[in-house]
């Protein structure tokens, strides 16, 4: 992939330090974006690891158009051989507990921040009848998400836009993959203030064995892959089950309170 360019948001920590670190193994230049300072301690690691100097941070807050614009002039426009979308924040507590601010920058960030830079870079894509885009959405997104309400229904909405927008592109060469992960530890539960909870408190994924399987399925131009045989059968379940059971179980593990002990 040398000389090829991959841009990889929410590249600072996590599942998408891991997306970064495989592009840069691959030889991408890369163009690393999230929105706080260390993403620039993020981005010195990924060069000093891989040994090379093509790869550049941008601390951008991607909840705004201002952010996602910024991003866009930072890659001056650079011909994008992939976009991995993949920034993204939870949020856990009742919905009606919730701080409106806190609510409104899970949208800003999963839904609309994610959708505004795969409208801006897409198009370019297009025009050029190449390209990659991975979305990372979530299984979340099979489940009404009770005490977690707002963020699985981010996750559906990435989940579904993904396989709209792969069909409309369908006779191109853009692929549209989306990677839905299960429960991966990270620093997600925690900033989600969700580390009360079953699922913030158990056993979860490497983000180092998620990543390269959203990898491997946007490099063979995949529609969509979800991580791990157990969240397999999970969103094989979830598909035949009615939503009222699905919020009721989602309950179990997201109340706060229902951490182990
Ligand atoms: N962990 C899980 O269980 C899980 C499961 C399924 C899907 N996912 C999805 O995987 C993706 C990565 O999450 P993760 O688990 O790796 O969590 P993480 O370690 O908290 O990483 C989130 C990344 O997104 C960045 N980010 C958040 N808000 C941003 C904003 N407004 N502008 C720019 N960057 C922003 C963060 O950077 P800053 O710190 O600078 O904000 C960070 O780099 C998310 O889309 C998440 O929904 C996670």
């Amino acid at each position: 992939m040398a000389g090829q360019f991959a841009i990889v948001t929410g590249a600072s920590t996590g599942i998408g330090f891991e997306l970064a670190r495989l592009c840069a193994a691959e030889g991408y230049d890369l163009l690393v974006a999230a929105d706080e300072p260390e993403i620039e301690t993020a981005a010195q690691a990924l060069r000093n690891e891989a040994n090379r100097s093509a790869i550049v941070a941008v601390q951008a807050d991607l909840a705004t158009v201002e952010g996602v614009d910024k991003l866009c002039e930072t890659a001056q426009d650079r011909k994008v051989d992939l976009l991995m979308a993949n920034a993204g924040r939870g949020l856990g507590h009742a919905f009606l507990d919730q701080d409106w601010d806190r609510i409104r920058r899970v949208i800003d960030t999963n839904a609309t921040g994610t959708t505004c830079l795969i409208h801006r870079v897409g198009q370019d894509m297009r025009r050029r009848n190449e390209g990659r885009i991975l979305i990372t959405g979530s299984i979340a997104g099979f489940t009404p998400g009770s005490f977690q309400a707002v963020y699985n229904a981010t996750k559906s909405y990435l989940n579904s836009f993904s396989f709209a927008l792969r069909e409309e592109l369908r006779d191109t060469r853009v692929t549209v993959t989306c990677l839905m992960p299960g429960a991966t530890e990270t620093d997600f539960f925690a900033r989600a203030d969700m580390l009360d909870t079953k699922v913030g408190s158990e056993d979860k994924d490497d983000a180092a064995m998620v990543a390269p399987v959203g990898f491997d399925a946007t490099m063979k131009g995949e529609g969509d892959v979800v991580t791990g045989l157990k969240n397999k059968i999970q969103s094989a379940v979830a598909n035949v089950t009615p939503a009222e059971l699905l919020a009721r179980q989602h309950r179990k593990k997201a109340e706060p309170g229902t951490a182990k002990s």
